[in-house]
């Protein structure tokens, strides 16, 4: 079959469509068959080899992480899920390989798509919902009137952190560009500011948790802007970062591998519409490297999740001809 793949760290032209066969099922893994697979930052990080220690140094690797597709095999000790299931859901990222026709995956990493979505939609979800879930739920716990300000309202994991913590009741600031003004405003954020505006962050009152979606808000000013018993979340971690994170109690790192137990619930949420993804741009997998690359270079116009879509047969003869 054919995957998106590598042999070496680096950038965008390290990129191309191998053939891989995957190995047979696991007991506990299923496999699918992918129907759409969404473009996270991680998948160009994972490349760049900013995460070399923890993906070891076996080659080639698969691109792609977040996916959704049908289930065409089962392990013997999968009881939850038959061939057939509409399923959404991310691969490990140290095997990562969800740029591709079939992916392997435990069966703890999917769950079942919601009929309301469309696999466009239910792949768009996995990393940057989960990531929200971590970031708001779990680590600044949101309830009725709680004061949210969130640099980068607007991306895929900003937009899900917005609607999630609305959904409990908090009343959200945050900051943005321009381009994302109108759709900061319409998934619910109060009051926008731009990224230049940092000292005017705070200037109608503290609040009980910020969470830096981006890594570029400086921590000291984060802090400076929470409640006495305010917390700063932040999801770019760097060594120096890390080690604040074990340290303090009101800087708390969030990780989107940490939420992979919360995906029935944002399955549920989506379902309900509480999430809603927004698609910037559905692409054939043939496209993919191009897909890829412009949104690692920030180089491609339409806003929103970069989504690859595939269609089956004729599409890998199309891949083989080029
Ligand atoms: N710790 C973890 O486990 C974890 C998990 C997921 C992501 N991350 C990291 O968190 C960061 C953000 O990830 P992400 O997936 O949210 O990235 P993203 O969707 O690419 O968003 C990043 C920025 O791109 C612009 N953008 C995205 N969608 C837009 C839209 N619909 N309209 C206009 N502009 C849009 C926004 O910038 P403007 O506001 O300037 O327009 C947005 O803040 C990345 O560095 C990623 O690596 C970490």
């Amino acid at each position: 079959m054919k995957r998106v793949q590598y042999d070496r760290h680096g950038g965008p032209e390290k990129m191309y469509f191998g053939d891989f066969d995957l190995p047979p099922v696991g007991d506990g893994e299923v496999r699918v068959s992918v129907r759409a697979a969404a473009v996270n930052p991680l998948d160009w990080k994972l490349r760049q080899g900013a995460m070399k220690l923890f993906t070891g140094r076996r080659f080639p690797k698969g691109m792609g992480t977040d996916f959704a597709g049908i289930v065409e095999a089962v392990g013997g000790k999968v009881t939850d899920l038959k061939v057939g299931d509409e399923v959404f859901g991310t691969v490990d990222f140290r095997k990562s390989g969800a740029f591709a026709e079939t992916v392997l995956v435990d069966a703890g990493q999917v769950a079942r798509k919601p009929s309301q979505l469309s696999f466009a939609e239910a792949a768009s979800l996995p990393i940057a919902a989960m990531t929200a879930w971590v970031a708001i739920i779990d680590k600044a716990r949101p309830r009725s009137g709680t004061r949210i300000f969130i640099n980068g309202c607007n991306g895929a994991v900003g937009a899900f952190a917005v609607q999630l913590a609305i959904s409990h009741g908090a009343h959200i600031s945050g900051a943005c560009g321009p381009a994302s003004r109108a759709s900061a405003a319409a998934v619910g954020v109060g009051r926008i500011f731009g990224y230049a505006d940092r000292q005017a962050y705070a200037q109608y009152g503290k609040y009980d948790a910020v969470f830096d979606t981006l890594g570029t808000l400086d921590i000291g000013h984060g802090l400076s802007m929470l409640n006495p018993k305010g917390v700063f979340v932040d999801i770019n971690p760097t060594p120096g970062r890390l080690i604040r994170g074990m340290l303090s109690r009101r800087y708390k790192l969030a990780f989107a591998t940490m939420g992979i137990k919360h995906l029935p619930a944002i399955a549920e949420l989506a379902g309900r519409g509480t999430l809603r993804p927004t698609i910037g741009l559905e692409a054939p997998f043939t496209d993919a490297l191009s897909v890829i690359a412009d949104a690692e270079t920030g180089s491609r116009s339409s806003p929103g999740k970069a989504v690859l879509a595939f269609e089956g047969a004729g599409q890998a003869a199309s891949i083989a001809r080029r």
